[in-house]
């Protein structure tokens, strides 16, 4: 089992399976970036494994692929295949932007992948192109509509950007809650790629006041280790969620631990790498020694996001890009 200083288990791994993305969404990718990591320092597949049987022995029992996208990477899906024969954990996820992900859907589906979320800010072709710089809203939209026809389930994340999609909220309400889709608004954070900071104009009290401005919005119960306020609308089979992810409101529940391409340990995603496993794999450690390094890095880690920030930008960091991160 793994358990930080605060007694919180963490039982949620997010494994960001490349770096690299076939959008340019202005909050998260700058056009023109040039941070990529080298291909020969992302960890393989085989260094993958070793990871997740390491994390899944430790009682991790969730894993959520993310990006970057992670469908840019070559054959994942036969790898995706292969950690399900393995069974390592009982919750598999994805969070993919869909612009590849159609063929892949139904081997989703059939391996036991439980939930896909679709990040899309808007579903107006033009503003879509104008955040994503990229023209691809029709094939985001053909694989949302074949999510909807599966049994996982289906989330869209929008970030709510002050200059970009404040009029496509309810639009994206109306059309994903009455589908059975979630839709969930997540606060912009600083993590452009850019250093610039645009986060905290628009938080998740001012979001709920918009959208309650056209909705009913009945509060659901939270969800224990969530990130999302819910609320139903009365009559629609989808669910509206928003995401204080820049108040930070919900660190005293976190039970997740991210893992970057290159094998980079984050406890918290305001703070800095805590370990390289995938360093320290490649000096070819034993399991032990990877776990001993785990245990070092949780045992550092903050109570909530501010502190990991405080501690992060006092080491004259900066917040990167989250297609490094993986959100
Ligand atoms: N602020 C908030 N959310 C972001 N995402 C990417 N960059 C940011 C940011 N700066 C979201 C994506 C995706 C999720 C993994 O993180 O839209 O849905
Ligand atoms: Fe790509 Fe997702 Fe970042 Fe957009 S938010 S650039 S889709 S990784």
């Amino acid at each position: 089992m793994i358990q930080d200083p605060q007694g919180r288990i963490i039982d949620y791994l997010r494994l960001a399976v490349t770096d690299r993305c076939n959008l340019r969404c202005q909050y998260c990718l700058p056009e023109g970036y040039k941070g990529f990591l080298p291909k020969s320092e992302i960890l393989s597949y085989e260094e993958l494994n070793r990871v997740l049987e390491l994390f899944s022995a430790q009682g991790v029992s969730k894993l959520r692929i993310t990006g970057g996208e992670p469908f840019v990477r070559r054959d994942l899906i036969f790898w995706l295949q292969e950690i399900a024969r393995q069974k390592w954990f009982k919750r598999m996820h994805i969070t993919t932007n869909g612009v590849l992900t159609l063929p892949h859907v139904e081997t989703l589906e059939r391996i036991g992948f439980e939930g896909v979320n679709l990040s899309v800010d808007s579903f107006d072709r033009e503003n879509f192109k104008r955040i994503t710089g990229r023209d691809e809203l029709p094939r985001v939209m053909e694989t949302l509509d074949a999510l909807t026809q599966t049994r996982m389930k289906v989330r869209i994340n929008a970030v709510v950007l002050t200059d970009h999609n404040l009029n496509d909220l309810h639009e994206l309400v109306d059309f994903g809650t009455a589908k059975a889709v979630d839709v969930r608004f997540i606060e912009e954070m600083p993590f452009n790629g850019t250093g610039e900071v645009k986060a905290g104009v628009w938080d998740y009290r001012k979001i709920l006041l918009h959208l309650s401005e056209a909705f009913d919005l009945i509060p659901e119960r939270p969800e224990p280790n969530g990130t999302a306020m819910w609320y139903r609308i009365p009559g629609r089979p989808g669910r509206v969620g928003v995401i204080p992810a820049y108040s930070r409101t919900f660190c005293g529940t976190c039970n997740r631990l991210r893992i970057d391409p290159k094998g980079k340990v984050k406890t918290c995603l305001y703070g800095k790498d805590e370990i390289d496993l995938g360093r320290i794999i490649r000096q070819g450690a034993s399991d032990n020694v990877l776990l001993a390094s785990v245990q070092e890095a949780i045992s550092r880690r903050h109570p909530n996001g501010k502190s990991a920030e405080r501690e992060m930008l006092s080491d004259n960091k900066q917040h990167t890009s989250m297609a490094s991160i993986g959100g």
